[in-house]
């Protein structure tokens, strides 16, 4: 098929290289015409494991552009590019600006709406777009966003027409993956449920973990462990540490409020993971205190700036709202990552000169060079935000963790 993708970011690159090595001829559409020059170089504007073989493995049939245009002739139409929330609601400006911009495709052919949107949206695109629309949520995990697309959980298509529907199904059959029919508006809530029940699942098991921190001998890692191994309960998404960041979740969870306040609900639950997410920083700053005393013109060095391992995306970091903290409360901060930056600290190029150089380390991001390396971590005060740590390799003096009694 022909296919054209609107917004190249996470959601569009990844979908664009992965149709693209089905075999599809892909058209991808970016008003950013540095990260288009870019990716006509080669050159990503995100880091992403595998994402780079992929595009270029696939070079010739894929193509970026900054002109609509160029994608007058497809037979399908992503619009992946993003929904930000300002001011806790969605902003849908660039959903419903590639709506308008995508009546230039011919008039069967099917627009697919994979941004993440409030339910209602889909329709208006149709309406704006006068062409059949499709909404096939996304479910894809940055770090692993390949394989996501490769073989998810589930698939799910959200349509009107049942034609746009079959169309959509037959594209993405390759994956093997269960595939769920809906409407458009539960397909766009599905999105929204998934993720905050996500993030409440996160946010519950840290509220234990605060407990647990006060009940000497009581580690919140193995409450997780064993309570996951309920089937009902499941293992995933009960990591205790610093808490949900990223592109997603913080929006997700914010949009989809507002969005129930609109209709004259509230997510009571949804809002109360936000509330116990945004403690989650200072608490482990807390944590450093406690050990340290005051932290006014102490060396502290953070390790971990992404979001989440392997990828460089700081976007709502808790790392980066660490180091916001303690610089806050006076400490001089250093921060070592293996692929993010940040301009806020000083960037050391290897975890072990950031450890030699402070008398503090947090660990913020669970990348897995910080696994092990308890020995580097000899006369430090160390607080685990990610619990990578072998606490018994530890002297309970000088270390605190997250969801550990002491
Ligand atoms: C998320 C959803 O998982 C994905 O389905 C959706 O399409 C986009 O949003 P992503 O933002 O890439 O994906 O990251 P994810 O792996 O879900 O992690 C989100 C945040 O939760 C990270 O900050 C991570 O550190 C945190 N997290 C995750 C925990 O604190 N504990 C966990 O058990 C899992």
């Amino acid at each position: 098929m022909k296919i054209g993708i609107v917004g190249l970011g996470y959601v569009g690159l990844v979908t664009a290289a992965v149709l693209a090595d089905q075999g599809h001829y892909v058209a991808g559409v970016d008003i950013d015409e540095n990260k288009v020059k870019g990716l006509n170089c080669n050159r990503l504007p995100i880091y992403e494991p595998g994402l780079d073989e992929l595009i270029a493995k696939n070079r010739d049939r894929l193509h970026f552009t900054n002109r609509y245009d160029e994608v007058s002739e497809v037979e399908l139409a992503f619009i992946t590019v993003s929904t930000p929330t300002i001011n806790g609601r969605i902003n849908l400006d660039y959903v419903f600006l590639a709506a308008k911009s995508l009546r230039i495709i011919p008039k069967d052919s099917v627009i697919v709406v994979k941004s993440t949107v409030v339910p209602g949206t889909s329709r208006k695109v149709r309406e704006i777009s006068e062409r059949e629309v499709v909404s096939n949520p996304e479910f894809l995990k940055e770090g692993s966003a390949i394989q996501d697309t490769l073989k998810p959980d589930r698939i799910v298509i959200g349509s009107e027409s049942k034609e746009a529907g079959d169309l959509v199904e037959e594209l993405w059959r390759f994956t093997g993956s269960p595939i769920f029919r809906t409407t458009l508006e539960e397909a766009e809530m599905i999105k929204y449920a998934a993720n905050s029940f996500l993030a409440l699942k996160i946010s519950f098991i840290n509220e234990i973990a605060n407990l647990c921190e006060k009940l000497p001998g009581c580690d919140a890692k193995v409450v997780a462990k064993v309570i996951g191994m309920d089937k009902r309960i499941s293992p995933y998404f009960l990591d205790l540490g610093l808490g949900w960041g990223g592109s997603c979740f913080p929006k997700d969870t914010q949009a989809f409020v507002s969005f129930a306040k609109d209709m004259g609900e509230r997510l009571r639950t949804v809002e109360a993971a936000i509330e116990v997410n945004s403690e989650r920083a200072v608490r482990a700053v807390n944590l450093l205190k406690g050990l340290m005393g005051s932290l006014m013109g102490r060396r502290v060095c953070v390790l971990g700036v992404a979001f989440k391992p392997n990828t460089d995306d700081t976007r709502e970091s808790m790392a980066i709202k660490v180091i916001k903290k303690l610089l806050e409360e006076g400490a001089v901060v250093m921060a070592y990552d293996p692929k993010a930056r940040t301009d806020l600290v000083n960037m050391l190029p290897s975890k072990e000169e950031c450890i030699r150089e402070a008398e503090g380390v947090v660990v913020a991001t669970e990348w897995g060079e910080f696994y092990g390396i308890e020995d580097l971590l000899k006369n430090k005060y160390v607080v685990d935000g990610r619990r990578v740590l072998r606490k018994e390799l530890m002297d309970g003096r000088y270390f605190r963790a997250i969801g550990l009694g002491y």
